[in-house]
Order: C-alpha cells, then structure tokens, then sequence
C-alpha cells in the first residue's frame, strides 16, 4: 500500500490530520495525531524504552521546549543551522535551493555545500522558477531556528531545533547526582521545531515533530572495549557505504572496518533489533555513511537509518558520532566543567548520538503494515499486537435480549487492563473490516449463546479464523498476545 492509502486511513481513522483544519490560515507543516495516532506513537515509545533505555540503564529526562540564546550560540545552531534557499526575482516565491535542483534538473548538490555550488547548477542548467518561470536571486543561507520573545522585553530564545541540547547542558548535574559512569546514554522525547522552507508529504517533514534521542557519552580511548557487544556481535546489519547496501553481522562490520568501533556497531545491532519488533521490513533498511558535505555540522561520522517506503528512502534515525563537539563547545561558553572521571582518568566525554524522528518512524510502520487483503475485500493494518492503538474490539451481535448488557460486563471488565472498544451498532461484517482498518488484532462477539454457557467468539484480525472462548480465558488469552515481546 502506498502514500496515498496511509494517508486516507490516517485521516478516516483518527491517526493523524492537520493542524486548524477549520480555518483557511493554517500553516503546513504542522499536524495532529488523533486518538488512534495517540495509541500508537506512546506504544512505539514503551517498546522504545524496553529496547533502547531500559536494557541499557540508561536516563531519560525532560527538558524545557525553549531555549536560551547561549545554548544555541554555543552549539553552533545560531551560525550552522540554516537551509540553502533561492528567491524568484519575479513572483517573490521562496526554495529550497538543494530540492529545487534535483527535482528540475536531477542534480544532486548537498545541503551544506557552498552557495556557489547552487549559483553554478541553476545557471548552466538554466533553471526558473517553477512557479513563474522568472530568474533567481543568488542562493543565500536561511536559519531554520524559531525566535521567541520571552517576557515584556521579548528577550530572545528560541524554540530547540533537536531536543539533545538540553541533554548536553545537563550533562554535569545529571553525571553528578546519579552518580554516573561512562559509558552513560541519556534520553529525551519531545517535540523540535523547525522552519522548513518547504514542510509536505504529512508526517514527513513538519515543522513541529517528535524526536526520540539518545546522547551516550563515553572515554573516546575506550571505544572497542563495550562489555555487551556480544549480545549483537551476531545481529545483521544492512549498512552502505558505496552504492548498495550490504548485509552483514555487526561483527563483520567491525572487523572490516565499515564500522570504526564496537561501540558505534553495538548501537547500530540494538536499534536493528529494535525497528524489527517494530515490524517494518528490516530487509528494506540501511544505515547509509554520510560523505563529508552530507553530514550535520556536528557530526564527526554519521550513519542515516532509512527505510525504503513506496516514497522513496525515508531517514528514520541519524545517527553522530558527535565527538566532544557539544560538550567542550558548551564548556568553553559557559565556564563550567564538563569532564569527568572515568575509574582514575580525567576525561571529556565524547558523543554518539542515536537521534530517532518519531513521526516517520510511525508513517513506515503504517505503511509496512497496511495490507491490501483483495481475496476477502477488505484493508488491514497488520501491525504487532503490542502496537495495536486497540487491543480488543467488544461487540454485540444485537442489541437485544439482554446481549447489549453482557457485552457491556464484558467490554468494562477488559478495558480495565486491555485497549478495548465497544461497538454495538452496524453489520458484524463492517464492524470487523473497522476493526481491521485501525489494526485490532482480536474481535470478540457476544451472541445468545454467551447468555448461556458464558462462552464468546473470538476472531483474529490476520488469518480471520474465529473460535468459542470462555469469557474465564480472555484475560490470559489476550495478556500473552499483546505483551510486548
Ligand atoms: N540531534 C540530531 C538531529 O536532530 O538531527
């Protein structure tokens, strides 16, 4: 199933939809996740969290959305952060200079390479403005941090374009009071905010997103002794440094040096295990080695996780190598001390970063799982049990003779402990297919023979097969199906 079918089932079945809707001012770029949306992304989270912060003891906290001017001066944001853009001198429309090439004339310039770079293409590819076919101005840099006015006197801020600052600024406090050792990883959900000179395709670049981000600091001397990499030393990795992506394990990526360290590899082999249970198809994965003009301005080796959707490659997580870019930057402004001790050694951390995008991690486990079940007309959204925004859907077969009362026993009984939904009115039949489309893996009918040997019927949502349960097995039954794994 493609684009176009995620985004009909994420508007019909309350996944997500856009920001305003009522009025015609809304700014693109900005969306809302519905109730259904809502299951899903806190379910993707509690995964994340068994997978990724809790296997590791890691910390997770949760810092201010704005920040100071400071923060973003030291780490480079106020001066590096910014997109190419190009200005029609007729029409006055503005462009991302990097996008607007490739899509007219197929030439692939990185983002961060000098502006003349951009000036050069657009005149030897003689290329207009889409809009008006008029000329350009020269290609200039656009800051895509958010200003604020805090207070009467609007001193500046600006809203974090990724949540790890405060992660890094944190960093003494929180080493300090939980007594931390290196390697130590430290986490945040949160929303970033950006101003995409061009937001579109939904979830896909928004201007306000989630960021799921992992900060491990570790002693830079120490980078192959990570005591746990045995536990993935056998996971397969898709990673592509030239032009395809190779499968191999993560030790053979080290030993052959794809990979510089164990300590980068280890978290590459954890976070393929993770987007696995997940259920998105691994074998459409990689983690792509960004060149030099491809990398952030942080980074000092970095690996995009992308996944191949019906729209292309879609980068789900970035992963940086960031050294002690953050740390000594923020050290040397704010006068503070960022080192530590590791055993008896002084050291300033180093970085790697595991930095996840929510939103389109959320669109590639849809669009993975939505099925297009022709033989039996309907839709289905296949997703993991333990994903499911509902886990159970409750219904009646009628209303009548006392079943709408004991499917309601019933329905309040479960929703107790289960995602559960009562639904009594409508055909069975379109009651499944509802159930199928939001990706319920169990349905469970209550009919007049429930009244009398308090048995139900219970239809799984993949294979469509129904069996007679007693209401005593429904608990267990459904508690080993929708654990998470
Ligand atoms: N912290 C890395 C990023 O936001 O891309």
């Amino acid at each position: 199933m493609n684009y176009e079918n995620v985004m009909k089932l994420a508007l019909e079945r309350g996944f997500y939809f856009p920001s305003c809707e009522v009025y015609g001012d809304a700014q693109a770029g900005f969306w809302e996740y519905g109730p259904s949306g809502v299951g899903l992304k806190n379910k993707f989270l509690e995964l994340w969290r068994r997978e990724l912060i809790r296997r590791d003891g890691m910390l997770e906290i949760d810092g201010s959305q704005i920040m100071s001017k400071s923060v973003f001066e030291a780490s480079g944001h106020l001066g590096s952060f910014a997109d190419p853009i190009i200005k029609c001198t007729k029409c006055k429309s503005t462009f991302r200079a990097d996008r607007t090439i490739a899509e007219i004339s197929n030439i692939e310039i990185p983002e961060s390479a000098d502006l003349t770079e951009f000036d050069n293409a657009i005149k030897e590819n003689n290329i207009k403005c889409p809009k008006c076919k008029g000329d350009f101005e020269n290609t200039r840099k656009f800051n895509m941090m958010f200003k604020v006015g805090i207070g009467p006197e609007e001193e500046p801020a600006y809203l974090r374009p990724e949540t790890c600052q405060s992660i890094f600024v944190d960093f003494p406090r929180l080493f300090k009071i939980m007594r931390g050792k290196l390697p130590l990883g430290i986490a945040q959900v949160g929303k970033s905010f950006r101003n995409e000179i061009a937001p579109r395709q939904s979830l896909l670049r928004l201007r306000e997103f989630y960021q799921a981000e992992i900060e491990v600091f570790c002693n830079p001397a120490k980078l192959d002794e990570i005591e746990r990499f045995s536990e993935i030393a056998n996971t397969t990795i898709r990673v592509q440094t030239d032009s395809e992506p190779v499968a191999m394990t993560c030790n053979e990526a080290v030993e052959s040096g794809v990979i510089p360290n164990k300590f980068v590899a280890y978290y590459l082999g954890i976070l393929t295990e993770f987007y696995e249970r997940t259920g998105i198809d691994i074998s459409k994965s990689r983690f792509r080695k960004l060149g030099d003009k491809e990398k952030a301005f942080y980074a000092e080796v970095a690996f995009d996780f992308e996944v191949e959707t019906t729209i292309g490659w879609l980068e789900l997580v970035a992963c940086n190598y960031r050294s002690d870019y953050d740390l000594s930057s923020h050290a040397k402004k704010s006068k503070e001390k960022f080192e530590v001790m590791d055993n008896d050694e002084k050291v300033l951390p180093h970085v790697f970063e595991i930095s996840m995008g929510i939103d389109r991690s959320l669109y590639t486990i849809l669009e993975h799982s939505l099925k297009d079940d022709k033989e039996n007309d309907r839709t289905v959204l296949s997703l993991k049990p333990y994903l499911s925004p509902i886990h159970v859907g409750v219904l009646s077969l009628v209303k009548k003779d006392g079943l709408k009362e004991k499917t309601d026993e019933i329905y309040f009984q479960l929703k107790r402990k289960f995602d559960a939904f009562l639904d009594h009115s409508g055909a069975i039949g379109r009651r499944y297919r509802r159930l199928d489309e939001i990706g319920s893996p169990f349905a469970v009918t209550i009919d007049h023979q429930t009244l009398q040997d308090d048995s139900v019927t219970i239809r799984m949502r993949d294979s469509m097969e129904q069996k007679r349960i007693k209401i005593s097995e429904l608990d267990s039954l459904l508690s080993e199906i929708t654990a998470f794994p």
